[in-house]
């Protein structure tokens, strides 16, 4: 959703909330603002669009009207009101004293802004936002809590209804920051003589490696020297402090032209690291506090829950846990899962998948598993984030930051965490033996050098995109466990290129999708080992055979050696020979570079930052 920060401290703030906004700039990019209290109260600047047209607004009217120790800044993804200059935040109170930035939905806006419309305040903004500007002037202006800058944020943050990160500065008050979070996000960084405020801890790694996790509704009042945790009646409270193990280079580019693909290239460090630690004395582990073996033998079927790329490492969990454990796995993308009544109960495995850990529909789905009296496993990589703590255990993939808004990197981990999770259920209920267990994990073991190996598609993926000419649509087609990495590339093509892009299962092409094949369609078909018992092979070289009859261009990923597939290929992408369900961690690395290339073929030079999207989307 949006990015937030904040700085009180002895430095000119200005600098620091720039770069700050720039690792926030992920989160959100339709704006950017920063409003600095100074010597002269408060002074802010915003622009729509990226984090460039701020720094060039703040050319314009000079730094020097920018100066102070204490700023909030924010970079917008769009809710309520367009993303223009007005919409953009921080938003300053009627009486200029007040300015706040916010991330999430003032779901009882509307009252609030015919409440304040009704005592002559004029909103600029179409934004929720906004009326927690004016809300708090009024506040620290009149009655109860007149001249208490503390008392008036905590009167209205009690009227907020929604979800909410909220930073409040005041002119009065040019030393402190208030912040206070409900369900989204917010982190403090502890410094000497600075304390720190961010969406996430990448606002201040720079700084501090020290930090504070604050609970789920709670208010922060900080100054240089230090800060205050309450609860929203204002009674004391306790955050969780912890150091950050992520260096700064981590969060940076590291001489790629993009973190995109950066990311696409530390993918066999990504699974590597998901994977160690999980196997010990030739059994595979969970983390302390999981789900005990008791727990695991008592599942009958599982439910996944998880959005976009998330939800394809779903689907690819389902074919490899229903075969390894033999209990039914059904899938179900986040949003729709509560308002279907599924039918759950104390013997039902929920697996909540998210990179972010904020995902509000899957934070939704946990909540309604749980009171369904489901438990809850969630895979997640960030730590900390409120998916895990909501749910009863987590699997943390150790994917690092991922700042690409498209997943990669966080896509591979999560299939890994999640093969971790059937060969842990498949373990504790008996469905596999030992010796088959470890056979699959010396298989997983290997996953992070195939990986490598299918790096080397980079030019040769490179070279084929310039070929494909001008690009109207494009169809993915996969059998089986396929059928989610087909999924995965459409998305990615969709997000980064702007190509209406399709993902089906091969079979299903007849029924219908056949007839939007015309003479040059590409369509990328990924092709199971033809090792092994599986007829998925063989059927699929048939279904190649026939687009091709009707004019289509076939971009193959087909592993090494199978030659059967040649003579039906324009293009022929090679991946490590491997089993078949292990095929979503390699096939979908040149799915990734081609998807990267026909966007820059497209014009879409920033594939970090795909228009209308953002990373984490904690609005459902
Ligand atoms: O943080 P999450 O894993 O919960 O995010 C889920 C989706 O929003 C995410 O995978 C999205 O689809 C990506 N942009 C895909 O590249």
């Amino acid at each position: 959703m949006c990015g937030i920060v904040g700085y009180v401290g002895q430095k000119q703030s200005l600098p620091i909330a720039v770069e700050a906004l720039r690792r926030m700039e992920y989160r959100g990019y339709d704006s950017a603002g920063v409003a600095v209290v100074g010597e002269n109260g408060i002074a802010s600047a915003k622009r729509a669009g990226k984090l460039a047209n701020l720094e060039d607004k703040i050319a314009e009217i000079g730094e020097g009207t920018l100066a102070g120790t204490t700023v909030i800044g924010h970079t917008r993804w769009a809710t309520h009101g367009r993303p223009t200059d007005e919409n953009a935040h921080p938003h300053v109170s009627f009486d200029g004293k007040v300015a706040i930035v916010h991330n999430g939905i003032i779901e009882n806006f509307a009252v609030l802004r015919e409440e304040l419309e009704r005592d002559g305040i004029e909103l600029k903004s179409e934004t929720d936002s906004e009326t927690a500007a004016h809300l708090l002037a009024k506040a620290y202006n009149d009655g109860d809590t007149a001249g208490d800058f503390r008392a008036s944020a905590l009167n209205v943050l009690n009227r907020l209804e929604g979800a909410f990160t909220l930073l409040f500065v005041h002119a009065n008050h040019p030393d402190q920051i208030i912040a206070a979070r409900r369900s989204t996000p917010l982190m403090v960084g502890v410094g000497e003589g600075e304390m720190f405020l961010g969406s996430d801890v990448a606002a201040f790694i720079e700084h501090t490696k020290q930090a504070v996790e604050l609970g789920h509704d709670s208010v922060v009042v900080i100054n240089k020297d230090g800060y205050e945790i309450l609860n929203f009646d204002g009674s004391g409270a306790e955050g969780k402090p912890f150091t950050i193990d992520w260096d700064l280079e981590a969060a940076e580019k590291g001489g790629y032209d993009s973190f995109m693909m950066k990311e696409i290239f530390e993918q066999p460090a990504a699974v590597r690291d998901t994977l160690a630690g999980h196997w010990a004395d030739g059994r595979v582990t969970l983390d302390e506090n999981s789900l005990t073996v008791d727990q695991l033998k008592s599942f009958n079927q599982v439910f996944v829950v998880a959005c976009g790329s998330a939800y394809h490492s779903g689907l690819a969990a389902k074919y490899a846990i229903e075969h390894w454990v033999r209990i039914p796995v059904q899938i179900e993308v986040a949003s729709e899962f509560r308002y279907r009544d599924p039918v759950l109960d104390e013997r039902t495995l929920v697996l909540a998948i998210s990179q972010s850990g904020e995902t509000a529909d899957t934070l939704e789905a946990v909540r309604h598993a749980k009171t369904q009296g489901a438990k809850v496993l969630a895979v997640c990589n960030t730590n900390g984030s409120q998916i895990p703590r909501e749910s009863d255990a987590v699997l943390y993939t150790h994917a690092g930051p991922e700042i690409g808004v498209a997943s990669t990197k966080a896509f591979l981990a999560q299939v890994a965490a999640n093969y971790i999770v059937g060969l842990a259920l498949a373990q504790a209920k008996g469905t596999k033996y030992p010796d088959e267990i470890a056979e699959i994990w010396r298989e997983l073991e290997a996953i992070p050098g195939k990986i490598e190996q299918a790096l080397d598609s980079r030019d040769q993926v490179n070279e084929i995109s310039e070929t494909l000419g001008a690009i109207k649509t494009m169809l993915f087609l996969g059998r089986g466990v396929g059928f989610p990495i087909a999924l995965e590339g459409a998305l990615k093509l969709k997000e980064l290129a702007y190509i209406h892009a399709e993902g089906f299962p091969a079979g299903e092409l007849k029924h219908g999708p056949i007839a939007l094949i015309e003479e040059d369609l590409p369509v990328v078909v990924i092709v199971p080992s033809p090792r092994g018992v599986s007829q998925l092979h063989s059927k699929i070289v048939s279904n190649i055979q026939e687009i091709r009859a009707r004019g289509a261009k076939t971009f193959v990923i087909a592993e090494e050696g199978d030659t059967a597939v040649e003579p039906y290929a324009n293009w022929l992408v090679r991946i490590p020979q491997t089993p078949t369900i292990m095929q979503p961690l390699l096939a979908t690395v040149p799915l990734q570079f081609l998807a990267a290339d026909i966007a820059r073929e497209n014009g879409n030079e920033d594939i970090d930052k795909p228009r209308n999207l953002a990373k984490s989307v904690t609005v459902e």
